[in-house]
């Protein structure tokens, strides 16, 4: 399978701007407490970087790396932590900063796990939302833009690790 054509459906800009607006409504719900970001690697990092910097409460930023998905299109249901958090997250407040929820197993599987760590507060915020896919429920607090079921790619999202740089996010044309 490979893509034949990329179509913009959010462009840098709307992408800019709702980033923006998330920021500030994120910021006002937190106002002077810290926050550790909880950025999933590889395809959040885009989003969680632009985030960061539209926050106005005391941020900090780690990183956490799982797999649930092979070179392909849809999720195996397999979850398991590649890279684990580098420090405690016990008594904080946490915002798990995701690309996209797509059947939510992922998201799922990883809220439990964090879960039994006792944060202060756990929150969790995505870029983009498929909730026609969803298979388990995810309790989400904060979305950038819902969208239809269709693969997109860009803004950090990848297809077979290619794509993620594009500024913009596009709806990828897939040939079987
Ligand atoms: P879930 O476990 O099915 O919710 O999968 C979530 C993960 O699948 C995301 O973090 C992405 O890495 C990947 N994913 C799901 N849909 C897309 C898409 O349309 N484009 C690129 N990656 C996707
Ligand atoms: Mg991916």
């Amino acid at each position: 399978m490979k893509i034949k054509r990329i179509n913009v459906y959010l462009t840098e800009e709307q992408v800019e701007q709702r980033v923006k607006e998330l920021g500030a409504e994120i910021s006002a719900v937190y106002g002077d407490e810290p926050v550790c970001l909880v950025c999933i690697l590889k395809g959040s990092v885009f989003f969680t970087c632009e985030l960061a910097k539209r926050m106005t409460c005391p941020v900090e930023v780690e990183f956490m790396s799982v797999s649930s998905y092979g070179a392909g299109i849809s999720s195996s249901g397999v979850v398991r932590i590649v890279q684990d958090l580098g420090t405690s997250i016990e008594g904080k407040n946490v915002l798990v900063i995701e690309d996209i929820i797509d059947s939510g197993r992922t998201l799922s599987y990883l809220l439990e796990n964090l879960k039994t760590r006792n944060p202060k507060s756990l929150r969790l915020c995505t870029l983009l939302d498929k909730p026609d896919r969803r298979v388990v429920d995810v309790p989400v607090d904060y979305v950038g833009f819902v969208i239809p079921d269709q693969f997109v790619v860009g803004y950090g999202l990848d297809y077979d690790q290619q794509y993620r740089n594009l500024p913009y996010i596009g709806f990828a044309d897939i040939e079987e």
